[in-house]
């Protein structure tokens, strides 16, 4: 380590851009709001909020999430053009973050631009931004493979031009700790703005090249929740931090103890599952099975527990079974910066004790789940559609079929409907019902047995569109597939129906 790195590493989140980025996610607006301010109670210094100029809707959650008040500082990324530009200037963003590539093969065929163009770009994109008296990090794209000499002549320019800090992505995660370390120490001959690494996942080195990095003097890592991001992924952020504050003993501005809450928010609202045996998150993560680290642990917890889970809003095992009390699980929760109000609480350690009653043991997984999906639901007066009953039927030589009984909107009704499955059957019926309100759709269902067995708790996640492509995403989680998916819909529905009564759509 040299002396001249910083003591305090900022932390810049790109969860909601390169994270976006992640094959098969696609967030809803609700959603990237949702994450962004749980990345701002974490404590990240910055939230890259989107790319404005890819589309209109984009634009505007970005200018949302800028609007919306948060400590963290809110960024959007921009291509070193003016339109591009001129997106994330319209969403009162602090900084933009403006890139082009600089390597041969990335100028060549991804953006068919000549060096000195690329050079000219970076300058006039640069003062443009600054001309608007706003803050910018500059990218040169895949540094990594980019000629040093010419790499080094953008940086320059870049900082003649106003850049406020120099962001180095290894756009396809091709260095190693050594490489990195050379790279960071070289460029830092030629600015003097603060340095930042933005390192992917392709080899697996992208937490071991970004610590390489701040050893070398970056005062910054791009990180994402859970190392999402195109491809392989990101450096992880709750990687990154805890081995920055607990191997270097560095700070960052992140409160770990949200880091577990953070990571199951953005597994279950991006639909990517973390790998069990994931550091810090993973569910394994402090699992302790043999004899000999069971006994270690519950003498020494430091026998086998390099980091106290507790302060990564983790704990061992949680014995949440029906013995577990309102205050237990009340303290356990405010642990990890969750505040249900009494009325959620209530529900919440009923829902614990229904599965201890079912001899099922609740991890702490499970307590998150079955908290964000109580804390999510429509309740009380608010609610515009509720379940009275339902019933479903199915076998081998069944047709599966639902019949259900809501109240909409004050009056009851009943239908029923066969379906390819259970779940497709009741929520078929319950959309049959709703569509004497509103036309409402199913956009996309997700399913995750949380913890194992046929008991497990199942966590639902659903999307649901009105004709007017108001979507929303809403959640339930019990150990009963059918009802957590009638839970997740009514839920869904309800908070559809509210946003048109208050934006006075009422059919
Ligand atoms: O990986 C990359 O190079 C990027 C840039 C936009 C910085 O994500
Ligand atoms: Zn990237």
């Amino acid at each position: 380590m040299t002396n001249k790195t910083p003591k305090t590493i900022r932390i810049f989140d790109t969860t909601l851009r390169d994270g976006e980025q992640t094959p098969g996610v696609s967030l809803t607006a609700d959603d990237k709001m949702e994450i962004a301010r749980q990345l701002s109670k974490l404590g990240v210094d910055t939230i890259e909020a989107g790319f404005p100029s890819s589309s209109d809707g984009e634009k505007k959650v970005v200018r949302d999430i800028a609007k919306a008040g948060l400590t963290s500082e809110i960024c959007a990324l921009s291509r070193a053009t003016r339109g591009d530009i001129d997106a994330a200037l319209d969403c009162d963003v602090g900084l933009i973050h403006v890139f082009i590539p600089t390597s041969p093969v990335q100028m060549k065929y991804a953006v068919n631009l000549k060096p000195e163009q690329v050079l000219a770009s970076t300058v006039d994109s640069i003062s443009y931004v600054k001309k608007h008296g706003v803050r910018c990090e500059f990218s040169p794209m895949d540094a990594t493979r980019s000629e040093m000499p010419f790499l080094k002549k953008v940086c320059k320019a870049a900082q003649e031009a106003g850049m406020d800090s120099l962001n180095v992505p290894d756009t396809v995660g091709i260095m190693i700790p050594k490489t990195t370390a050379k790279l960071i120490e070289e460029l830092r001959t030629v600015v003097t703005v603060p340095i930042s690494t933005h390192c992917h996942d392709d080899f697996g080195l992208a937490v071991a090249n970004s610590l390489a990095a701040v050893e070398a003097g970056a005062a910054q890592v791009h990180v994402a929740v859970n190392g999402l991001g195109e491809r392989a992924g990101n450096a992880s952020l709750e990687e990154v931090v805890m081995a920055l504050h607990m191997i270097y003993k560095y700070k960052t501005g992140v409160n770990t103890r949200l880091l577990y809450s953070t990571s199951r928010l953005v597994a279950s609202l991006t639909g990517i599952t973390v790998q069990a045996n994931k550091a810090i998150v993973g569910e394994n993560a402090f699992a302790h099975e043999s004899g000999i680290h069971t006994r270690g642990v519950t003498e020494k917890p430091l026998t086998f527990e390099p980091i106290n889970p507790e302060l990564v809003g983790r704990t061992r095992k949680l014995v949440a079974g029906k013995l577990a009390g309102t205050r237990g699980i009340k303290a356990e929760l405010e642990e990890i910066g969750i505040h249900p109000t009494e009325e959620q609480l209530k529900e919440i350690v009923q829902r614990v004790k229904d599965l201890g009653d079912k001899g099922k043991m609740v991890t702490d997984a499970d307590l998150i789940a079955l908290t964000s999906a109580v804390m999510g639901e429509v309740i009380g007066e608010e609610k515009i559609i509720d379940l009275c009953d339902m019933a479903v039927v199915t076998g081998i030589k069944v047709i599966p079929t639902a019949s259900v009984r809501l109240i909409l909107d004050g009056k009851e009704y009943v239908a029923a409907e066969t379906g390819v499955g259970p779940v497709d059957a009741v929520l078929k019926a319950i959309q049959k019902l709703t569509s004497n309100l509103e036309n409402i759709r199913l956009r996309e269902y997700r399913l995750e047995a949380i913890t194992g067995g046929s008991n497990a708790v199942a966590e639902v996640v659903i999307k649901v569109e009105d004709e007017k492509g108001n979507l929303v995403s809403a959640r339930a989680a019990r150990e009963d597939i059918v009802m957590a998916s009638v839970e997740a819909m009514i839920n869904g529905i309800n908070k559809l129906l509210i946003k048109n009564h208050k934006q006075g759509n009422k059919k």
